[in-house]
């Protein structure tokens, strides 16, 4: 059997605390989807649906707090990885390996080039509009 990499390592962090731990979550929830049995899995693709459903709120809801919002690719790839997860929960019906095969190998290459790109351009607007922030308030 395959041995199978972490979701995200390290170079993946982009510096916000939520944003960060989210993903770690996220990654942690797809590592069990992937490693399950077929019997397990209606349950924990659900599950890492809903992981994603949360965090994306979660970036929209801090991206309007620095006075801005994710712009329409950020919300089109989000879109994107939900739709993944729920082919593959379709799939799981019907053929396991093509299941497995999707959610190993496409939704870790959509994630990664997510996180390196949208989400990296994000935390950079809402880090600099708090830092900003900061020193309008005379704390920096
Ligand atoms: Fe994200
Ligand atoms: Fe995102």
């Amino acid at each position: 059997m395959a041995v199978i990499r972490p979701l995200i390592g390290s170079r993946y962090q982009v510096g916000h605390e939520v944003i960060d731990t989210d993903h770690k979550i996220i990654a942690d929830g797809w590592f069990r989807a992937v490693n399950c049995e077929p019997i397990q899995f209606p349950f924990l693709i659900g599950r890492l649906k809903k992981l994603m459903k949360t965090h994306f709120e979660h970036e929209t809801a801090l991206m309007q707090m620095a006075g801005g919002m994710l712009c329409d690719c950020h919300r089109t790839e989000h879109q994107t990885l939900l739709d993944l997860c729920e082919r593959a929960a379709v799939l799981s019906n019907t053929n396991w390996q093509r299941t497995q095969s999707v959610l190993r190998h496409q939704f870790p290459k959509l994630v990664r080039s997510h996180i390196a790109c949208m989400d990296q351009v994000a935390v950079l607007f809402i880090n600099t509009q708090a830092r900003a922030a900061q020193k309008l308030d005379g704390r920096d």
